[in-house]
């Protein structure tokens, strides 16, 4: 399947889809308190997309059981919520939300810190992982590469000390959660696809406080740092127009 490049129309119903997200991650982002379950987030967040006319882009994806993927401290990606998972003070916890609204995808992530008691270095790791997302945003040019978006990320993050992780990538994104073309965190500046007019690409970084390394656990769904360490992760949905990057999940 070749990247497919959005009309204004388009762009503009994936404003809408963007606009549901980003007011479900508003919603959860209030119930991320001490002693919360990771599936009161995922019953808050089903409730508000029914309330605003969205379907769930992640439930029954690759058979992935709910609306949301809640990742806590040493999870990157894919945490599946559950009634056991009770949130804790000095917690991260990455809220990652998908839906489809009249044909087209929305995708982001937050990751929200539990409490007060979170640690500098761990303050300090959301930060760098939310500025790393806006570096890649900010190559999100008409003529410029995936490598760049890529390359963007990585070098801030690594210039903080921290790493990228390399198995999870961010992707293009409209009538298909998934579309070409796949958009790394990681990359040269100039190399991979060129990016045209109207392309939607979604750009996620994955920043570990330790080695970048990643492993599955036996849900053979939720992604953890092979080090233990913690790790962060923000995503948007970015258009590329004539007038720059335009972030559709805001
Ligand atoms: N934002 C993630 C992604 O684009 C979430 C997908 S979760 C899944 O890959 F369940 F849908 F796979
Ligand atoms: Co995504």
């Amino acid at each position: 399947m070749a990247i497919v490049c959005k009309s204004t129309v388009e762009i503009e119903k994936m404003r809408r889809s963007g606009h549901v997200v980003r007011q479900v991650l508003d919603d959860v982002r209030r119930l991320v308190v001490h002693g919360a379950t990771t599936m009161e987030l995922e019953r808050a967040a089903e409730q508000k997309m029914k309330d605003l006319g969205a379907k769930p882009a992640f439930k029954g994806y690759y058979d992935y059981p709910c609306v949301l993927c809640t990742s806590v401290n040493e999870e990157i990606v894919h945490g599946i919520p559950s009634e056991k998972r009770v949130l804790k003070t000095g917690d991260i916890v990455s809220v990652d939300c998908g839906v489809v609204l009249d044909g087209y995808y929305g995708d982001a992530a937050i990751t929200v810190p539990v409490g007060e008691d979170v640690t500098p270095e761990l303050r300090k790791l959301l930060s760098v992982t939310e500025a790393a997302l806006y570096r890649g945003i900010d190559q999100a040019r008409i003529g410029n590469a995936v490598g760049d978006v890529g390359a963007a990320v990585q070098e801030y993050v690594e210039a903080h000390g921290f790493s990228v992780v390399r198995e999870f990538v961010g992707h293009g994104i409209g009538t298909r959660l998934h579309e070409e073309p796949q958009v790394p965190n990681f990359g040269t500046r100039g190399r991979g696809a060129r990016l045209c007019q109207g392309m939607v690409i979604a750009i996620e970084p994955m920043v570990n406080y330790g080695k970048p390394e990643a492993r599955l656990l036996g849900d053979k769904w939720t992604a953890v740092t092979a080090d233990g360490s913690y790790s962060a992760h923000f995503e948007h949905c970015v258009a590329v127009t004539r007038d720059g990057p335009v972030i559709l999940t805001q």
